[in-house]
């Protein structure tokens, strides 16, 4: 039997498909004005299946139009996550005279290989498309990078390196990072390996994505892994390295791990390809711990926000920031606006939440950052508790009462984050979307994604802020 729908629980400003299950992003290109957003999907089922690419589209990173289907299984397996590029010069040749191909370079996982225990059932393929990503031909030279001999080779994620006039692929080798290098998309040869010995290794590496970024007017690259299990706070995360590479070999600044975002639920980020010089992020807002058990009907998954990604200094260490997409601020910005001080354990005045329908924003800001306790609820007694603890140092989200979680053991809980920026002003943005809310402090030095599935939108808002905050203001923008 169908479980009861759940509209309640939709995000009307992050992407869902409008049913089955959803987990990583693929593909992501913007092209003319168009973002595209390719994704794991099984079209048949509520849980992880045989995967083919969905796709939708966007023309402001905020609300999606679902498109057909992009590729579906074949004889040589499941389509798994990867990226697509805009093959400019047709190096590939699978161009027409004159048309750039959309090349999309994604994992073919054979699922019968693996049932008769062959361990080479990761392989690496291409398809392209000639009409701007409507439709999709695989490559008749399937696959392009065929398996050595490795049970996890998986998430090709390619860009065009000018430095050496080539194709480089970043591709998840269960331990490591395997880095490949080709003329034409179709030829590879590889280049280094990166990781064994490095970074956080509690689970799989999945997922990667190596891009420059621009700092103090030098070029450094940032290598982005995710892993599963073994994330800050349990399960899925990704993880990030800030380095060099030199067109064969990422030598990264020094051994830190660091996080991308530390909440539960942000996984498999990648960023779009043509959108220099900025660099956008989205990821799937979930964990492979209780993903499949999430309470949501007729669709499972939900992507973060679209986030811009910089570095910023702090002390000798460069840090990623992660700070919501520029088209997100400014829509933001146009909306009607309640401002209240800090000063008296605010309450948000009047019925602006409960209008909200569970979707709006808080901006927090104030010359000293001290402790806070700010508290969403609801008429029936469902509480969201989000703060910053200033003895450890710790932004925390605490869903433990915050609705339903009862279908998975290890949903509720409070989650931590250490604050990155030694500011001493205050400065937190948090973006709630019925069942999602995505914490933004310090200019996106830390961040936490998480989910929640209260029983009603929250109608009410509580502040409690230390003395020193109280000079400060809070800011609420309501979508409806
Ligand atoms: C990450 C992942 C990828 C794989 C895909 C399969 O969430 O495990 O490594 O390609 O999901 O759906």
């Amino acid at each position: 039997d169908a479980p009861p729908h759940t509209p309640q629980y939709r995000p009307a400003h992050h992407f869902t498909p409008a049913q089955a299950w959803m987990n990583d992003p693929n593909g992501l290109l913007h092209h003319n004005g168009t973002w595209h957003l390719f994704f794991q999907y099984h079209p048949h089922g509520m849980t992880w299946g045989p995967m083919h690419w969905g796709h939708a589209t966007s023309q402001d990173l905020m609300s999606w139009q679902e498109q057909a289907i992009a590729l579906a299984p074949d004889p040589l397996g499941m389509i798994f996550s990867g990226s697509a590029v805009i093959d400019v010069h047709n190096t590939s040749g699978l161009g027409a005279p004159g048309q750039a191909p959309w090349v999309a370079i994604f994992t073919h996982h054979d699922g019968e290989a693996e049932k008769a225990g062959r361990i080479d059932r990761e392989h690496q393929s291409l398809a392209y498309s000639l009409d701007e990503g409507r439709t999709w031909q695989k490559y008749a030279g399937n696959p392009v990078l065929p398996n050595p001999g490795l049970k996890d080779l998986r998430d090709p994620k390619v860009f065009w390196h000018a430095g050496t006039a080539r194709w480089v692929m970043s591709l998840a080798a269960g331990d490591h990072i395997a880095f490949y290098a080709s003329p034409n998309l179709k030829d590879w040869t590889q280049l280094s390996e990166f990781g064994h010995a490095l970074g956080a290794h509690g689970g799989v590496w999945e997922c990667p994505d190596l891009m420059p970024l621009m700092l103090e007017g030098k070029q450094h690259w940032v290598l982005l892994v995710s892993l599963n299990p073994g994330g800050p706070n349990g399960g899925s995360a990704t993880q990030y390295f800030v380095g060099d590479f030199d067109g064969q070999r990422f030598t990264p600044h020094d051994t830190h791990t660091r996080w991308l975002d530390h909440g539960p639920d942000n996984y498999a980020g990648v960023t779009w390809h043509n959108t220099a010089p900025r660099t956008l992020l989205i990821g799937w807002m979930s964990n492979w711990v209780y993903a499949k058990d999430l309470p949501t009907s007729p669709w499972r998954s939900a992507m973060t926000l679209p986030r811009e990604l910089s570095l910023q200094r702090v002390g000798e260490q460069l840090h990623l920031s992660a700070r919501p997409a520029q088209e997100v601020v400014q829509r933001l910005s146009s909306l009607p606006t309640t401002v209240a001080s800090l000063s008296t354990d605010a309450s948000v005045p009047g019925d602006a939440l409960r209008q909200a329908d569970g979707r709006f924003a808080i901006e927090l800001t104030a010359p000293s950052l001290q402790d806070f306790t700010l508290t969403l609820s609801n008429d029936a007694g469902d509480a969201l508790h989000i703060g910053y603890d200033a003895a450890s140092r710790q932004y925390w989200i605490d869903r433990t009462q915050a609705g339903l979680s009862d279908f998975h053991t290890d949903f509720a809980a409070r989650h931590t984050a250490p604050r990155i920026s030694t500011a001493p002003e205050a400065q937190v943005s948090l973006f709630f979307d019925r069942s999602t809310v995505e914490l933004f402090a310090d200019q996106g030095l830390t961040s936490m994604t998480s989910l929640h599935f209260p029983s009603q939108p929250w109608s009410k808002c509580q502040i409690q802020a230390a003395e020193a905050m109280r000079e400060g203001r809070f800011e609420l923008r309501s979508f409806e």
